[in-house]
């Protein structure tokens, strides 16, 4: 969606449509007033020593989040939502999955969790002594039992969409739902690894298209979404995409700058984004060579995998 009349406001205002507050998260969060807020996303510092954390005694993380995590329940609509897509903390080899210390935060100030969203990717850092992590979660808190949960703008193709009912009243009608089925808990999206077309500097940018999903099932046309941890401005884009008012903090002004950029193209229409809904590459049905080792190449071994030796129409010479 172009709305290219909104300027980049630098405070929240409620008359605003578009908020990049260059600092504390907690300035802008005291800044908004209560119940104001559809939908909270975020993907916080990990504590893991990135370029923009100072890593902490892991309490004393948990405390700083509570805080923040207090004041997002205080901004937050009666019918509103908060995602937290967190990782692992990792300290001597162990991990702490952090929405499962976090978890007590939320539920202690009343909030009640719907769904912990697996998001699934396929690129990372290479583990030696565990299994690499190919994973990171989204806990999804609302506020109360009536929320906003728009399931038909974010439906997904069947994977039978012929199949008919064989037996029973409906015998012959479609058995499936005709706009699509539920997404389901698990997301399978490309993380924003070097040649994703939405890389920028950040060191941990989350997909447009990840938050995108979110905005459209947890808020409605007009409502205002929020990212405390805006870095590149990510959510903001998502948001205003749709038709919602975003609005976010970022510590490190190199990457309010980014955001600004991001969010001014956006609001021009020329941000280049991953499309939501496209497949994720599969190498080998793209006829990519690599895929085949060169060490496992003996001749006469798996001749139909081996480009080399095919003709045009895929029979081997
Ligand atoms: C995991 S990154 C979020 C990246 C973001 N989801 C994106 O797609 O670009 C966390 C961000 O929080 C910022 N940050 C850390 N502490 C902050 C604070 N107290 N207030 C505002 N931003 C903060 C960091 O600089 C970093 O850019």
């Amino acid at each position: 969606m172009l709305i290219e009349r909104y300027e980049i406001a630098d405070h929240f205002d409620l008359a605003e449509h578009v908020v990049l507050y260059a600092g504390d998260c907690l300035d802008l969060l005291r800044s908004v007033p209560n119940a104001s807020v559809q939908l909270v996303v975020t993907s916080p510092p990990y504590n893991i020593g990135k370029q923009y954390e100072r890593r902490l005694e892991l309490d004393v993380y948990l405390r700083q989040q509570a805080q923040v995590i207090a004041e997002c329940v205080r901004i937050l609509a009666p019918q509103g939502s908060i995602c937290w897509q967190v990782g692992n903390y990792v300290h001597k080899g162990a991990i702490v999955p952090l929405d499962a210390v976090l978890y007590p935060v939320f539920s202690q100030l009343g909030l009640k969790m719907r769904n912990r969203i697996i998001w699934h990717f396929e690129h990372g850092l290479h583990c030696g002594r565990r299994f690499s992590g190919r994973y990171e979660t989204i806990v999804w808190f609302t506020r109360s039992d009536q929320y906003v949960f728009n399931l038909d703008a974010v439906r997904v193709p069947q994977k039978y969409p012929g199949k008919k009912h064989f037996k029973g009243p409906k015998v012959g009608q479609y058995s499936c739902h005709p706009l699509g089925k539920n997404p389901g808990d698990v997301w399978i999206i490309p993380n924003v690894k070097s040649n994703h077309v939405e890389k920028t500097d950040h060191p941990c940018q989350f997909p447009v298209e990840l938050v995108e999903r979110l905005v459209l099932a947890l808020s409605n046309e007009g409502d205002w979404v929020l990212d405390p941890f805006v870095g590149t401005g990510t959510t903001i884009i998502a948001a205003i995409r749709h038709g919602r008012r975003g609005a976010g903090a970022e510590l490190v002004p190199a990457y309010v700058e980014i955001a600004r950029q991001r969010i001014g193209q956006q609001l021009q229409g020329t941000l280049r984004t991953r499309p939501m809904y496209r497949p994720v590459y599969d190498p080998t049905q793209a006829g990519k060579r690599l895929t085949v080792a060169p060490w496992q190449k003996r001749q006469g071994e798996m001749p139909l995998l081996d480009n080399d030796s095919a003709t045009s129409d895929g029979r081997c010479q």
